[in-house]
């Protein structure tokens, strides 16, 4: 099977069909309702990021490219002095709604170069910030393709693999990083299964993972976070496999909070410990997983469960939205260019 065929089972981020519009799907609605919207302002993409209706690394960053691109085009600029003041505003505003992925302020960067290397006025800016854009959205889609193709040779026939957050279709412009390697897989005719942390507080692995693989036909069964320790040490789980929203340049990952548990009782119980990226989240700047902001977020997110109070009123709530993995505890970085096994360097690149 060509995996050129592979398309994403849902469009997560992509321009309305006037351009002048990011179109997402409401992330924050799902499974219940799939709502797609249209972002237009840097507010709108601002709130959208913070309240997750688009999320996962990668998605965040091209959804934060294009949203620079629709807001300046709206700010109808008289001048290029004028325009490059919003737009420094503007990407300020949105690089600052989540700190720790490292996709956001990567993607800003490319669309503010575009726009200070164009020549002519404010209109041939937006279009170069536009064509930049286009041009991160298309380059994640076949990032994720490689990824997948790269990875799917760590999956056999049969294979039960565990998976943490959401690092699919939904999480990026394509297939997904850390389910890419199972799309390719059922696509070649292997028999996955796919083991779904719920993911608290959020959800992203019940509400979002299980979506996506069940309407790709993926055998999928969700588990509390909680519980992957037990089916590990009954031999249930054959790999973990995540995605990651910055990987420092000595291999250390920032993911969702609970994925550093999940590598300590892999490693615990000799499990392979994968981690699927994009070159997009790697960050030779930042040396080690020490110097990774975390982002904390609302304490109601834990104290509640979809809207509801569920803790006991008078306690407070610690809510890091991300946790570092030591890459010692990392048996391979799957990319877009091949399998790196440890010792890690990413100092350089890839
Ligand atoms: O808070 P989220 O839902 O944006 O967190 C997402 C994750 O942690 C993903 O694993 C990561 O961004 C990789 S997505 C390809």
């Amino acid at each position: 099977v060509s995996t050129s065929a592979l398309v994403p089972v849902v469009e997560s981020v992509r321009w309305s069909p006037d351009r002048r519009a990011v179109r997402i799907v409401d992330q924050r609605r799902l499974p219940a309702e799939f709502i797609e919207r249209d972002l237009a302002t840097t507010d709108e993409v601002c709130d959208a990021i913070r309240t997750l209706a688009v999320r996962g690394a990668p998605a965040i960053g091209i959804c934060g490219a294009m949203g620079l691109v629709v807001a300046a085009a709206r700010a109808n600029a008289a001048t290029r002095d004028a325009l490059s003041g919003f737009i420094g505003d503007s990407a300020a505003r949105i690089a600052a709604t989540r700190p720790t992925g490292v996709n956001l302020a990567w993607a800003l960067d490319r669309v503010q170069r575009a726009a200070a290397g164009s020549a002519g006025d404010p209109g041939d800016v937006v279009e170069a910030m536009r064509r930049e854009a286009t041009a991160i959205l298309d380059e994640d889609r076949a990032m994720c393709r490689r990824i997948g193709v790269n990875g799917v040779v760590l999956l056999s026939d049969g294979v039960r693999v565990l998976t943490h957050c959401n690092a699919g279709a939904l999480a990026t412009g394509g297939i997904g990083t850390a389910l890419a390697p199972l799309y390719v897989g059922a696509e070649r005719g292997l028999r996955i299964q796919a083991l779904v942390d719920e993911t608290r507080p959020l959800l992203q692995g019940s509400r979002l993972t299980a979506w996506e693989l069940a309407r790709a036909g993926i055998p999928t069964t969700v588990i509390t976070d909680s519980t992957a320790g037990a089916l590990m040490q009954r031999r249930d789980v054959d790999l973990c496999l995540v995605g990651a929203d910055r990987v420092a340049a000595n291999g250390d990952v920032a993911n969702k909070i609970g994925t550093y548990p999940l590598a300590v009782l892999a490693r615990h119980h000799g499990i392979p410990f994968y981690v699927a990226i994009p070159t997009s989240t790697l960050d030779p700047d930042t040396p080690s997983g020490e110097s990774i902001r975390i982002e904390e977020r609302d304490p109601l997110e834990v104290l509640e469960a979809g809207g509801v109070r569920v803790a006991a009123e008078g306690v407070s709530a610690r809510n890091p939205a991300f946790d570092v993995t030591p890459a010692e505890l990392v048996s391979a970085i799957i990319t877009d260019t091949g399998i790196h096994w440890p010792p890690f360097d990413f100092a350089h690149g890839v």
